[in-house]
């Protein structure tokens, strides 16, 4: 749940970085709905660490700091990129929820019912992102990207 956590307070980063350089009116709206449903993610996250007696990342502001650079980079290389790297975050964050839903014991209720709704919603977010025009990125890209929340998702699992 700290790793899903981390994920969430990158989510926060990256759509405010590229909220702050998307082009569009429509583009801003889409990511600024996107976002208010990260913050709830954020909030159910952190509840349930409190819950399990579990603690966050310490490393928050260092993968906050990072991901917003990141969003407001891929911003500033216009919508379609930028919509296209949301839809590859949203898409490969589904991937990992998914996962994470196939390694949660069945009685966790609760934390199941949590990386079920978000996988909803990050479904829904990368769909929102293509509906909006974006661009399909290059392999090389979505393979750093992936190289990166792998690097993330192992740090954050001790850290
Ligand atoms: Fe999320
Ligand atoms: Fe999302």
């Amino acid at each position: 749940m700290r790793v899903n956590h981390v994920g969430e307070v990158c989510a926060q980063a990256l759509y405010a970085g590229q909220a702050l350089t998307a082009q569009a009116g429509a583009v801003l709206e889409a990511l600024q709905k996107a976002a208010w449903e990260e913050t709830e993610h954020l909030n159910w996250t952190e509840r349930r660490i409190d819950e399990l007696g579990g603690r966050k990342s310490l490393l928050n502001p260092f993968w906050y700091a990072g991901a917003w650079t990141i969003g407001a980079i891929a911003g500033r290389l216009g919508d379609p990129v930028s919509l296209g790297f949301v839809a590859e975050t949203e898409r490969q964050v589904e991937a990992h929820l998914e996962r994470h839903l196939q390694q949660l014991p069945a009685a966790d209720r609760r934390s199941r019912a949590i990386v079920d709704q978000m996988k909803t919603d990050e479904t829904a977010h990368a769909a929102t992102a293509r509906q909006h025009g974006a661009a399909e990125l290059p392999a090389i890209a979505k393979g750093a990207m992936k190289l990166a929340a792998r690097a993330m998702t192992t740090t954050a699992y001790w850290i």
